[in-house]
């Protein structure tokens, strides 16, 4: 068995973090989504991984991740020229797949629990593929999935205008080599790709059997920022463990799940969790509020943030009140004292500002 995972793309919806970094790279509670991916794909045994990168972000994705040795495993790079479909990333790794059934995972999709025991039902069960499916508030967004009374999918449809089920097609797939037969016969859809969800339906029409399973923990997509931030907040509320590693001065006060990494010094602040503050951070006369990642090398001075991912290297002095948001690398907000009240900016293009 072996895995496939898709790590290409533009990250449109995240720019302009995506402008330097790959979407599947930006962390939830300070760790790149993709590596949680990478995590779940070990965990469920498979250790034969692929990963499809872009011209335009893949060469950030091969520095991060590297020949995978922090997963015990090596890692095959494969390129897609353009971002032409999930189904067109399957036909360009048809080298790497071979004639071997796998696992696809989208690399900004995270689930709750991991993917071992739908690895272990596709095993035994041996169907030409294994979908998972999560009861979504838009399914227009999506793939959409129709069950009949006996819960076995009669239809899949790619981002229906009029969904027929709020089941949606969650971005982790098991398959049989017969899905390379499914898609040498469908065509692009109208965004031009080749849907996966389309060669899935191929499939069941040609007679393959195809199995579901209805997730109930929780699916992060994380294509835009409040899904971002939700990511977070999930993880940080479901895996956060308290960790000091770093140093907490006697006038701070640290409550309930709280990570400090190495080198990270506390000084007259408070933290309530869960929170995670990476390494070499200072946290300087603030106060931290639940669902807050600070990435290292990042300085907060006199501030109180909330439900907000820092990444590295940022500064956020004298600001009162930070919520609900995502700072990018090398960032300084700071407010001065005093001085004429003007509004002082110096940002990157596809910036957003909330004053
Ligand atoms: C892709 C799939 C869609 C699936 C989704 C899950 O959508 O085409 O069927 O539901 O991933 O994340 P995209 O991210 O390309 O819009």
């Amino acid at each position: 068995m072996k895995a496939l995972v898709l790590s290409g793309g533009k990250g449109t919806r995240l720019k302009p973090l995506t402008n330097t970094m790959a979407k599947q790279l930006l962390p939830v509670a300070n760790k790149p989504i993709l590596f949680y991916v990478l995590d779940q794909v070990m965990e469920a045994g498979i250790t034969d991984i692929g990963i499809i990168i872009s011209p335009e972000t893949g060469e950030w994705v091969k520095q991060a991740v590297g020949n995978g040795s922090r997963w015990n495993t090596e890692i095959t790079y494969i390129r897609q020229d353009e971002p032409l479909g999930l189904a067109h990333a399957v036909k360009t790794a048809k080298d790497f797949l071979d004639d071997s059934p796998f696992l696809m995972f989208l690399g900004d999709n995270l689930i709750h629990g991991g993917v071992k025991s739908f690895v272990d039902e596709f095993r035994k069960h041996k169907p030409d593929a294994l979908v998972l499916l999560k009861e979504v508030a838009d399914p227009r967004l999506f793939g959409v999935a129709e069950l009949d009374k006996s819960g076995k999918i009669v239809r899949l449809v790619e981002k229906p205008k009029e969904p027929k089920s709020n089941l949606a097609l969650v971005g982790v797939y098991l398959f049989t080599p017969e899905i390379h037969r499914a898609i040498d016969q469908i065509k692009p859809s109208w965004r031009g790709e080749l849907e996966i969800t389309d060669a899935i339906q191929k499939l069941f029409d040609m007679g393959n059997d195809i199995r579901s399973h209805i997730l109930q923990g929780w699916w992060l997509d994380t294509g835009k920022k409040d899904d971002l931030l939700e990511a977070n907040r999930v993880v940080l509320d479901d895996l956060l463990q308290r960790s000091i590693r770093g140093e907490v001065d006697s006038k701070s006060q640290l409550h309930g799940r709280v990570e400090i990494g190495e080198g990270t010094k506390v000084e007259n602040s408070i933290i309530r969790g869960p929170v995670s503050i990476a390494e070499k951070c200072l946290i300087k006369d603030s106060h931290i509020s639940p669902f807050t990642s600070i990435a290292s090398g990042s300085r907060i001075e006199c501030s109180y943030i909330e439900h907000s991912v820092i990444l590295d290297d940022c500064r956020v002095c004298n600001i009162e009140r930070l919520s609900d948001s995502i700072i990018g690398r090398n960032t300084e907000v700071i407010k001065h004292e005093g001085g004429i009240r003007a509004v002082q900016l110096f940002i990157g293009d596809d910036a957003r500002v909330e004053l």
